[in-house]
């Protein structure tokens, strides 16, 4: 039995608009266990044919080493909520390039899976943190993944807000304009710069500016009802800063952790005055990324 475990992860996080990412203490699993054909247990939402984004995934890695597929049982459980902006499709890429890198005996690196996943997701923001954890700056050039690495202070807190209403990802990028004023662009550019130099520094009072943004969360926020007065609640109650997480709907305020359990309950009651329901989780930076949990077993039997 082979098991990998995936962290759930924001992306954006304000101004930093695929290029931002984090990841969260919410996991993703996969185990994988020798069978005589192909078995895909999940939960309900979860599809057990061959679309499976985790088989998918596997399949195409053992194509391009070149070796055949072996017959496995895959059982994944679930933390991560689909489609919600907090990187449930990422999470099964990552998951499924760990498992197929497991089996076929590491012919890659944690570098290579991380630059095969974002070719594989086509943006890094999501993908770079689950392998990697921790807060991740990364751009695309030539097709080819650049990122840093900066470990989250765990003075904070990420606390969090799933609605219980879906927003694809497709959906959210089709409605981005396709050109911006340089006046927004600067805005962007200076907010997100200003958010890096925050983490970096520790210094959490320019978070509330730094989260700020123009490129996609006045567009996306059309789509998500409710959301700006989700930020003023938020705002009112003292988060260092707010924004959505990944293409939404999901939306999350930072605090300090020593607050977290008092802001959370203030949100509680806040969010009980609106037509959705959100559900609130009090959630902290990973710092690990993508783990194996359970090693391999007959490695042998599994690649033959
Ligand atoms: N950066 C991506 C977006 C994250 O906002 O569309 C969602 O995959």
């Amino acid at each position: 039995m082979l098991k990998v475990r995936v962290p759930a992860t924001t992306a954006n996080m304000g101004a930093g608009f695929d290029c931002f990412g984090m990841a969260l203490n919410l996991y993703n699993e996969v185990a994988v266990e020798e069978s005589d054909q192909f078995i895909i247990e999940g939960a309900a939402d979860v599809p057990t044919t061959e679309e499976n984004l985790i088989y998918q995934v596997i399949k195409q890695f053992y194509e391009e080493i070149g070796k055949p597929l072996p017959m496995l049982k895959l059982v994944q459980t679930d933390e991560i909520p689909m489609t919600r902006g907090l990187g449930s499709s990422s999470a099964c890429i990552v998951a499924g390039l760990m498992v197929a890198n497991e089996l076929a005996g590491q012919p890659m690196t944690r570098d290579d899976l991380a630059q095969r996943a974002c070719q594989i997701e086509g943006h890094p923001d999501n993908v770079a943190p689950a392998i990697y954890g921790g807060f991740v700056v990364a751009a695309m050039e030539d097709n080819q993944l650049h990122s840093v690495k900066i470990a989250p202070s765990d003075a904070l807190s990420f606390i969090t807000f799933i609605p219980d209403f879906q927003l694809s990802t497709e959906e959210a990028r089709q409605i981005l304009p396709q050109t911006y004023t340089k006046a927004d662009a600067i805005f962007n550019i200076s907010r997100a710069s200003l958010f890096v130099a925050s983490m970096i520094s520790q210094n959490w009072d320019n978070l509330r500016v730094a989260v700020n943004d123009r490129i996609h969360q006045p567009y996306r926020g059309t789509l998500i009802p409710n959301m700006d007065k989700i930020f003023e609640y938020a705002q009112t109650e003292g988060a260092k800063g707010v924004f959505m997480s990944g293409a939404g709907p999901t939306i999350i305020a930072i605090t300090p952790r020593a607050n977290e359990i008092n802001f959370a309950n203030k949100m509680k009651q806040h969010l009980t005055q609106l037509e959705n329901s959100w559900e609130t989780k009090i959630l902290h930076a990973d710092v690990n990324g993508a783990q194996v949990v359970t090693e391999r077993e007959n490695i042998n039997l599994l690649c033959r």
